[in-house]
């Protein structure tokens, strides 16, 4: 029970850990939160700042969730590492260091998904790719390739615990993008390739 605690609590800390919030600040002098959809995650850098600093944050929050599910699972086996993964997109999601605000969770649940099922992560994520070069809007190739991971965790059979966890990231993710939903429905979604100016 103590180490589902420990890995609860130290998941969650080091999935709030906002690499854009960080970089941004650090190197461009700018609160990422402040500009185009305010969200802290690697489209909206990639927006406001440029392609440099957005794959340095995406390749920052898809490691800190691959890296924790990867070291749980050596530590404590699959099911520590299913537990410490959903705890590393809940900080990312809601950062004890952002007041309880963060990103959408994408890069981060890739990283925890690449960790735990890749097969069903990679279909998942081309078929989100996929979404974005035929709508150019991130958000959908987002939500789409979230809410398809369950659908391929069953097509390669993984066990329905797998398939409940799998939901759970659909969920959530498709919960943090309530504003782009609204924003596509009333046609005001930025399409990628839009930039903006800080
Ligand atoms: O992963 C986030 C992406 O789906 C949407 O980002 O900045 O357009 O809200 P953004």
């Amino acid at each position: 029970m103590f180490i589902y605690l420990l890995a609860g609590i130290t998941s969650y800390l080091i999935g709030s850990i906002s690499f854009a919030d960080l970089i941004c600040k650090k190197y461009y002098g700018i609160d990422i939160k402040k500009y185009g959809s305010g969200n802290p995650g690697t489209t909206n850098v990639f927006r406001v700042v440029g392609g440099r600093a957005a794959a340095a944050v995406y390749a920052a929050d898809f490691l800190k969730g691959f890296l924790v599910v990867t070291l749980a699972r050596l530590l404590g086996g699959e099911t520590l590492a299913l537990f410490s993964g959903l705890f590393v997109i809940i900080g990312h999601d809601w950062s004890l260091f952002l007041n309880f605000s963060g990103g959408k969770g994408i890069a981060t649940s890739m990283g925890v998904t690449f960790a735990l099922a890749p097969k069903a992560a990679l279909f998942s994520s081309l078929v989100g790719i996929g979404a974005i070069m035929l709508t150019r809007y991130v958000s959908v190739g987002s939500i789409v390739g979230s809410g398809l991971f369950p659908f391929f965790l069953a097509v390669f059979r993984y066990p329905a615990k797998y398939l409940m966890y799998g939901a759970i990231i659909a969920v959530i993710a498709v919960y943090r993008h309530r504003s782009n939903i609204k924003r596509l429905l009333s046609g005001k979604e930025h399409k990628l390739g839009k930039k903006i100016k800080p």
